[in-house]
């Protein structure tokens, strides 16, 4: 070890000659080049790791080198600045948290409705309002990488991670992802509130089996061309700096480990020239989880060599891949290409000039009202009605009500935050979670919405499950906490009785059910999605006491709903809303918002239906089970206002176009009830005859009009024709020339679509 004349401990000798890196008025390559021909072996390898901020930091930064950590608390973060001005070369760290819906880990920070409720917006501009939000929060205290938004599309939901998707459309998945894109990264990375987006996890990790939690994914190259790659590729052209691999194997090979996947694809044909991150533990999982390399050495060369620059949580990466070096595995220039991606981003975030260390000044941000009211309007827009009898709104006019609040979901603060929120299980340093008093559950929300006058009572009446500690202790073999297991929760008749003659005695009930945190999540996949625990008993006994009934849902999934929550005369579902879900939903009751979400993701009447996404391919004897339909309980796309939109007059402009002109039509909607909507019209396009099976029809695109009660709105839509295509049988994408139908409605579901045929030539 030498030291050099600062005292600083120096592995490679002290700096010579001008330093070249430090000099902004230096382009960003001759920065990188000069900075790289500077860096040991050991430096660059380290650059290539991003560690656990939660273990060992002295030995991660000093002796490991590391370019990056995650999960940093607080106070770690200070420390850890520290630990890097006695490197070297100072190379400054990135600095990267999940922030999946909000600043996850920060206490108090605003925590947003759940992707999958951001996606029941169907708003751009609102996501990417949340992500600008979000960049803001976490650039305040010291983060510049946040590993969002997900781009997985939802199959199967028994899988756990649902919830952090944007539901099961790739149109829409790739717009709400570019959007959310644009609000993380803002104009220019230098910018001091620009964080670095990730796209994730990269691809076909929501391929599962059962829905069982990284499973080896079943899916062929066409497969993935066609439904799970075009939000990749979208994320790309937005300019979204990282992308993260997942942790599953395609036909043997984990994604991790795809040459093809990012090399041909990612790099070569979209140009990609970002940096790859690989999920958890990705290169030792090829040890000792998917057992496909001996020793870390293999698998560090297996990482290399297909592309990946950094290796999240595996500390013991650089020393197999340094072995490798010296086996002549892995080439030098191969770790040089990383390490320039790595230094790259830490060049055009500026962090050379300022680390960014989180300055008290700009925390006041965090949580601010601004934040805060941006958080309501989005949880309003992520509600969706899916049924009502004409007894929502409640008659916020009436001098006196008397609002029976109940269920295990109407006062949980913490668990309608959803996953990646506070106490979810991923960090330590907050195990009560956020601060209750940021937090407006569906009790408070009714308590102060409510006129004076009213009268609010609370049953909790029913609990969802009852923890018991897991087979493998704390951690999991990855080192991530291992979650308690739920058993359901018995029925307590107590707690129903209480709850029935609070029902009883109330003009209307509000019964608000769902899941909790221990039911949704990474490693928290589901067998069956019916509604766990006491819930069930709870609403049969309040549906048997006759008092109008609006079933809440608060979910991070679709759940399977019983007929006493299916008959109930108002039924609204909530993906996990957020810190201000339950001030949204009070103020849907009583009608001082509209309804106006849709739902991104099917819901089904029975696990056994799964698939039941609506863009399945076409080809089957019959379309339904002896038993059972296979028509979904809800569909995509469904959601009802407080008022009657109907459809009619569905005209094309321009009957035929060629793959470079736009499909246009107009259609009329008219309002035909007395309050206004906001309704998301949704185009999807049939391809008649298809050179390769295909889905029946697939979402284009969608507009939102706002219509008056009583009026009638012609709307012009428009689809680019080149998006009208096809994945071929030998995995090209082309638009097929032919006759298409323009399918234009409220939803997915055939009933609600009018049709007018095109053709493109
Ligand atoms: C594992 C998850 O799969 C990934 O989504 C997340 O970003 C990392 N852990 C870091 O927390």
């Amino acid at each position: 070890m030498i030291f050099d004349a600062s005292g600083r401990t120096s592995p490679g000798g002290a700096l010579s000659g001008e330093e070249v890196f430090r000099d902004a008025g230096r382009s960003v390559a001759e920065r990188v080049e000069d900075l790289l021909s500077r860096m040991t072996l050991g430096e660059k390898l380290g650059q290539m790791m991003l560690l656990d901020a939660r273990q060992d930091l002295p030995d991660a930064i000093l002796d490991k080198h590391a370019g990056a950590i995650l999960h940093a608390s607080p106070t770690r973060i200070h420390q850890a600045h520290e630990l890097v001005e006695r490197t070297r070369l100072r190379i400054p760290l990135l600095v990267a948290e999940d922030c999946i819906h909000g600043h996850s880990f920060w206490p108090g920070a605003t925590i947003f409705p759940v992707q999958l409720a951001l996606a029941a917006t169907f708003d751009p501009t609102l996501v990417q309002l949340v992500a600008r939000v979000t960049a803001v929060e976490a650039a305040a205290t010291g983060i510049h990488w946040v590993f969002s938004p997900t781009l997985c599309i939802a199959r199967d939901p028994r899988w756990g991670r649902v919830n952090e998707t944007f539901g099961e459309d790739l149109h829409l998945i790739s717009e709400l992802g570019a959007a959310m894109i644009r609000g993380y990264q803002g104009d220019r990375l230098s910018d001091r509130d620009a964080v670095l987006a990730c796209a994730k996890h990269f691809a076909g990790y929501s391929e599962t089996q059962g829905g069982r939690d990284a499973s080896e994914a079943d899916i062929s190259r066409r497969k993935l061309r066609a439904w799970f790659l075009p939000p990749f590729e979208r994320a790309v052209r937005e300019g979204c700096r990282t992308v993260m691999t997942g942790y599953q194997a395609i036909d043997g090979v984990p994604v991790t480990a795809n040459t093809w996947l990012l090399r041909d694809v990612l790099r070569g044909e979209w140009g990609f020239d970002g940096t790859v991150v690989t999920d958890w533990d990705n290169v030792g999982r090829m040890v000792w989880e998917q057992q496909i390399r001996a020793d870390i050495t293999d698998a560090a060369t297996a990482a290399v060599q297909a592309g990946n620059d950094v290796a999240m949580t595996t500390p013991t990466f650089a020393d197999g891949a340094e072995t490798a070096v010296h086996r002549g595995l892995i080439e030098q220039t191969q770790l040089d290409d990383a390490v320039r991606n790595i230094l790259r981003l830490k060049f055009e975030l500026g962090l050379f000039e300022d680390a960014r260390l989180p300055p008290p000044q700009r925390q006041r941000q965090i949580g601010a009202e601004t934040h805060t009211s941006v958080n309501l309007q989005t949880a309003r827009r992520s509600l969706v009605l899916l049924r009502n009898n004409g007894t929502l709104p409640l008659d916020y006019r009436a001098a006196r009500l008397r609002v029976a609040v109940i269920g295990p979901n109407a006062d949980n603060a913490q668990g309608q935050l959803g996953d990646w929120a506070g106490s979810s299980g991923q960090i330590d340093w907050m195990p009560q979670g956020h601060p209750r008093e940021a937090i407006q559950t569906v009790l408070d929300g009714l308590r102060s919405v409510a006129p004076t006058g009213w009268e609010i009572g609370y049953a909790r009446g029913a609990d969802i499950v009852e923890p018991v500690a897991g087979p493998t202790g704390m951690l999991l073999p990855d080192g991530q906490p291992a979650p308690a297991l739920p058993t359901p929760a018995a029925v307590d008749p107590a707690l129903i009785d209480e709850a029935v003659l609070l029902a009883k005695a109330a003009d209307h009930a509000v019964v608000v059910v769902g899941d909790e945190i221990l039911l949704t999540g990474e490693g928290r996949s589901t067998a069956t999605l019916e509604l766990f625990g006491a819930q069930i008993a709870l609403l049969d006994a309040v549906a048997a006491t006759g008092t109008p009934t609006t079933v809440v849902v608060i979910s991070g999934k679709p759940l399977v709903l019983p007929g006493s929550a299916l008959n109930a005369d108002a039924l609204i579902q909530a993906f996990s809303p957020g810190m201000q879900g339950g001030r949204a939903i009070a103020e849907l009751l009583l009608g001082h918002i509209e309804p106006s979400g849709r739902l991104p993701i099917s819901i089904p009447r029975h696990a056994g239906q799964l698939p039941v996404f609506y863009n399945t391919v076409r080809g089957q004897h019959g379309d339904r089970y002896a038993d059972l339909t296979q028509e979904p309980q809800f569909v995509f796309g469904e959601g009802l206002s407080y008022t009657e939109i109907t459809y009619s007059d569905l005209s094309i402009l321009t009957p035929e176009v060629t793959p470079d002109d736009a499909v246009r039509a107009t259609v009329r909607l008219t309002n035909t009830g007395s309050r206004p909507a906001l309704e998301t019209v949704q185009v999807y396009v049939r391809d008649i005859v298809t050179s390769a099976t295909w889905a029946d029809r697939e979402l284009k695109a969608y507009k939102q009009v706002s219509v008056e009660p009583g009026t009638t709105q012609e709307v012009t839509l428009s689809v680019p024709a080149g998006a009208c295509s096809i994945v071929t049988a030998d995995g090209r994408r082309t638009v097929e020339f032919g006759a298409f139908e323009l399918l234009v409605g409220k939803s997915a579901r055939l009933a609600h679509l009018l049709a007018a045929p095109f053709s493109i030539s």
